[in-house]
């Protein structure tokens, strides 16, 4: 039995993480579970699941949600403090790191601190402070595992090779929902439309990462630290159908890649119970049904969002971290209907064109840099004609 915490609990990688933790009783036992504010599907999941510890993002709503749980044995507290606190459960060995954006570095940090392993979905972190995770995790024996497809088909088709052996990664796109739009046609594009993924069902504002292809940016960053690999070596293949996860050349020439339907219950389970698989009652894959799997380059001319997360490697120290907070504002501001598709990547620009980076040496160096570029992205969301 693995006792766990699952930060974001209420978001898309929290519920399907919870439906394998209902599908095999007797491997799992949840000790926390945090949110946002969406105190109905937790209060559903506090009844469900009775974790000792939850947290949710405002006291205001903490406050709503012990007046439901009276009488449960459950202690509900608030504030990034609370969330730390339930990252910190001296009880639990893994922590699913499933918060959205930045909100999770410094919850992830502190698991890590106090010796847990890391399901690893919160991208973000990872792009912000990467090295000093890595450093921390290694530092207190603690084992990253991804959970995001590509980085664990990368995992995976990593197992029992030499990482010296290794030629190139190969990051798989499914080109997210604009793919097949022109230019012109991306100017006018509307948040439902850009919402529309293909292939997978996914929280907001990775959505809109993919339909810019900045989540394939902030994947590449990702890949660099979980694998430590120069971004020299991490390539970007656009693959539509989403069946290929990713794949590794190995120098002579060989390529191992991992494939599946795209659901995202089997990358989750394989990092909380590495190296054992668990018998998921999942549709299999059909090659014959699937018939060709297609492939094509990045287009950077219209997604210039990719480039940029090369680029934020290449200048490196804080350039990351200031380009995923313009990323977070941009796309807020996207979905608010504040600014247009194609502004987001201008605003992402600007920002790093602005920020002077330093080196990440501690965790305030990396909050330092996502709290300017906050209000950099900010003042240019604001100064955009409406
Ligand atoms: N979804 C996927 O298939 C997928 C695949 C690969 C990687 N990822 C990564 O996994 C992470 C989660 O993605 P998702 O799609 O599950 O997102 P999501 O559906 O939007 O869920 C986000 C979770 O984080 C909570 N949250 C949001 N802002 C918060 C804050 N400021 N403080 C504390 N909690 C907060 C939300 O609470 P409320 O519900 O109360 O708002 C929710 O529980 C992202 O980093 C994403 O890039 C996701």
């Amino acid at each position: 039995m693995k006792t766990i915490i699952i930060l974001g609990s209420t978001g898309s990688i929290g519920t399907n993480t919870l439906d394998i933790v209902q599908r095999f009783p007797g491997e799992f036992r949840v000790a926390g579970l945090t949110a946002g504010n969406n105190i109905d599907k937790l209060e559903e999941q506090i009844r469900t699941f009775t974790p000792r510890v939850v947290a949710v993002s405002q006291e205001e709503a903490a406050a709503r949600l012990r007046q439901r749980c009276a009488g449960l044995p459950v202690e509900i507290l608030s504030g990034e403090k609370g969330i730390v606190e339930v990252a910190s459960l001296p009880e639990a060995e893994m922590l699913i790191s499933a918060i959205v954006g930045a909100a999770g570095l410094v919850p992830t940090l502190a698991a890590i601190r106090t010796g847990k392993h890391i399901a690893l979905a919160n991208k973000e972190p990872m792009v912000m402070a990467g090295k000093l995770m890595q450093e921390e995790a290694h530092k207190h024996g603690v084992k990253i595992f991804p959970v995001d497809s590509e980085h664990s088909a990368i995992f995976q088709s990593l197992e029992g090779h030499r990482l010296q052996d290794v030629r190139r990664l190969i990051l798989t796109a499914s080109g997210g929902a604009l793919w097949t739009l022109t230019q012109e046609q991306l100017r006018d594009v509307t948040p439902e439309r850009a919402l529309q993924h293909p292939n997978w069902k996914m929280g907001s504002k990775i959505t809109i990462d993919s339909a810019t292809l900045m989540n394939k940016g902030l994947e590449v960053v990702e890949a660099r630290w979980l694998f430590d690999i120069p971004e020299s070596r991490i390539e970007v293949l656009v693959h539509r159908e989403s069946i290929i996860h990713s794949l590794v050349e190995y120098e002579d020439r060989s390529m191992i890649a991992q494939l599946g339907l795209p659901d995202m219950r089997t990358p989750i389970s394989y990092a909380m119970r590495y190296p054992e698989r668990l018998p998921l009652d999942l549709p299999s894959l059909d090659l014959t049904e699937v018939g060709k799997l297609t492939f094509c380059k990045p287009d950077h001319e219209r997604f210039p969002c990719l480039q940029l997360g090369y680029e934020s490697l290449r200048i490196g120290g804080t350039m990351p971290a200031a380009m995923n907070a313009a990323n977070e504002i941009a796309v807020d501001a996207f979905l608010q209907k504040g600014i247009r598709f194609l502004e987001i990547a201008e605003v992402i620009r600007q920002t790093m064109d602005a920020h002077s980076p330093k080196e990440i040496e501690s965790l305030e160096d990396a909050l330092d840099a996502d709290r300017w570029a906050r209000e950099k992205a900010g003042s240019l969301v604001h100064a955009l004609p409406r």
